[in-house]
């Protein structure tokens, strides 16, 4: 997490000072993490300043807009090692403050190579592990080492996880850079050159970028890129820069209030771009599916939920069992992975550690994997063998939402082509399935419409609450455990989801007068059972709310708040079904007087363990 950029711009590049592209830059990024920001200037002085707080909140006295130079970086920090205050802020300098570094990850032996630091002479001021890194440049640099050497060498140095930038100033015009797991990308502009945690960050300025590999190390300078790899030696990157098509509006607020209520409504667009965009890659990876012994989906959070559906309609409509799995518990099949098996990782950010964890070491036991990501050339994309994408576009709000919905849909167009190929389904299903998806991106539209004001009145009347379920059976369970996610994230109301059968097992026992239950009920099998749940909980006192099929006209009568949902298979519903979910989730919040953009000790991309 974290989230840190670099601008080598030389002089009058910009219209407005240095500092102010710096800020602009971070607000792109305070997604990743706003415990603290800082930033480091090199003009005709290098420039230090940072302090705890959100961007917004310590701008002003951080002076960014006074501050103005040739080179510099900003950092905006989602606290791992050191409580969030100023003097833990990154950049972090070495001794004699000529050496200043921003780093988003984590140094394992930070502990060692601090004492043994500690040892030579170095004096430390913060408790961060990133501290380490400026005083090993300096301390390689005064045994007559290059910046370059030193930051090569400290590189080999390092155990964990890193995006590293470095000024200093013996170089003044360079910003050194180092990258292994974490992301770090380099935006290629006309005159001045900026690397940064993601593409938002400069997409203002340029849209042509250039993704790290793991082990490079280089440096930026207004008018040069030097990229090598830390075992292999120089590395020709000009073949390797690409075009972006996302527009810097498409990661600003254009006229929402939050990231997260543009973004609810951008999913109509996501998904037809998804969907429009689906092609042969989905039937590789049907095939890929039939020649697997044994297939995995891993994946974390909301990318979980998505992975349930897919195993969801996998079995029901390919007959094809999969086993989903959080993807920080990937060692429990470890022993059991060989070559003949396959590895679905599902992941927006393409970057989260768990699951690029679960990818390496699967791919270690030689399985062969599939990605689904959101982030084009990302590190799980990367490391599989096929990646997929979603065509969600930038996802700021910290709570994933159009990326969810896309990923489901990916997976659900996968199940049926699959479906297809292995007999289960007939072509005319199969087309009936496909067609009903590509009217989901309408359906979506009319529900938001239709849905805005009960969502907002919901949000309303569950303020007060402590608690609330969310139930449902079938494949409207992981659509209930996303619709809980979003209220816990966002709202900081405890909510569960259950299989609505599971309920009496022990849930049961919280209900009483007024307990909000939210119940999802489908067009399938589950029907006549969730009325009996309803009735379970009503009997118990319970406040029941229902997403519900508009024909089910006896759920309807039961439920004290139903919103009636289109005509839809359970397939296509488990898309729908969850956007009035994070509408609720979102006012919930917003009635709160919370910003549901930045929930409290979270952050968009988990690259730490
Ligand atoms: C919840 C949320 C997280 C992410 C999880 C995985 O709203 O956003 O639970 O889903 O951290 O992230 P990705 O999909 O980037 O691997």
């Amino acid at each position: 997490m974290c989230g840190i950029i670099g601008v080598a711009c030389g002089r009058g590049a910009f219209s407005k000072p240095l500092g102010s592209i710096i800020k602009e830059a971070l607000k792109q990024l305070e997604y990743r993490g706003y415990d603290s920001v800082g930033y480091a200037v090199i003009g005709e002085s290098l420039i230090l300043r940072k302090a705890a707080g959100k961007l917004d909140d310590v701008a002003g006295k951080l002076n960014f807009e006074g501050v103005d130079g040739f080179v510099g970086m900003g950092h905006t920090r989602w606290a791992t090692h050191g409580s969030p205050n100023d003097i833990n802020a990154h950049p972090h300098s070495d001794c004699t403050g000529r050496i200043v570094v921003a780093h988003n990850g984590i140094v394992q032996n930070y502990l060692e190579l601090k004492e043994w630091l500690i040892k030579k002479g170095h004096i430390f001021r913060s408790e961060t592990d990133t501290e380490v890194i400026p005083h090993l440049i300096e301390e390689l640099k005064s045994r007559g080492m290059t910046t370059l050497d030193a930051l090569r060498r400290t590189v080999k140095t390092l155990r964990g996880t890193f995006a590293i930038l470095v000024l200093d100033l013996d170089e003044p015009n360079k910003i050194f850079f180092a990258r292994y797991v974490s992301p770090l990308i380099i935006g290629v502009g006309e005159g001045v050159n900026f690397i940064a945690s993601d593409i938002p960050a400069f997409l203002k300025h340029t849209n042509r970028v250039l993704v790290l590999k793991d082990g490079e190390l280089g440096y930026v300078s207004q008018k040069t890129v030097y990229v090598e790899h830390v075992e292999r030696g120089v590395v020709d990157v000009s073949r390797r820069i690409r075009i972006i098509d996302w527009t810097p509006s498409m990661a600003m607020k254009g006229g929402y209030p939050h990231f997260m209520l543009k973004e609810i409504h951008e999913q109509p667009m996501a998904l037809r771009t998804t969907i429009n965009g689906f092609d042969e890659s989905l039937d590789k990876a049907a095939e890929m599916i039939m020649e697997a012994n044994n297939v995995f989906i891993a994946a974390c959070g909301t990318s979980y939920h998505a992975a349930l559906v897919g195993e969801y309609a996998l079995a029901k409509l390919a007959g094809r069992l999969a086993h989903p799995f959080i993807a920080s518990e990937y060692t429990k099949y470890l022993n059991a992975i060989d070559e003949n098996d396959l590895l679905i990782a599902v992941s927006q950010s393409g970057e989260t550690i768990d699951t690029l964890m679960a990818v390496r070491k699967f791919k270690g036991r030689g399985a062969r994997v599939i990605a689904v990501s959101n982030v084009v050339d990302s590190a799980i994309p990367r490391d599989s063998d096929l990646p997929i994408y979603t065509k969600a576009g930038p996802e700021i709000g910290v709570a994933a939402t159009k990326t969810f919905t896309t990923q489901v849909a990916v997976l659900l167009e996968l199940s049926y082509r699959l479906g297809l190929k292995t007999g289960r389904l007939t072509k005319s299903e199969y087309l009936d399935l496909h067609r009903e998806l590509t009217m989901v991106p309408k359906v979506v539209s009319s529900v938001i419409r239709r849905y805005e004001g009960h969502c907002k009145e919901l949000g309303r009347r569950l303020k007060p609450i402590t608690s609330m379920y969310y139930l449902s059976r079938g494949v409207g369970v992981p659509v209930a455990m996303e619709g809980a996610l979003k209220l816990k994230e966002i709202s900081y109301i405890h909510a569960e989801a259950y299989p609505a059968g599971e309920s009496k097992h022990g849930p049961i026992a919280l209900i009483e007068r007024g307990f909000p239950t939210m119940f999802l009920a489908f067009r399938d099998e589950y029907m006549e059972a969730i009325l009996g749940n309803v009735m379970e909980m009503k009997a118990r006192g319970a406040y029941t709310i229902g997403l519900v099929p508009e024909d089910s006209s006896k759920l309807i009568e039961k439920l004290d708040y139903p919103l009636k949902m289109p005509y839809l298979t359970p397939y296509a519903a488990s898309i729908v079904y969850v956007v009035p979910l994070q509408l609720i989730a979102y006012y919930a919040s917003v009635e709160r007087g919370l910003d549901p953009d930045k929930p409290r000790n979270l952050a968009k991309t988990v690259t730490v363990e």
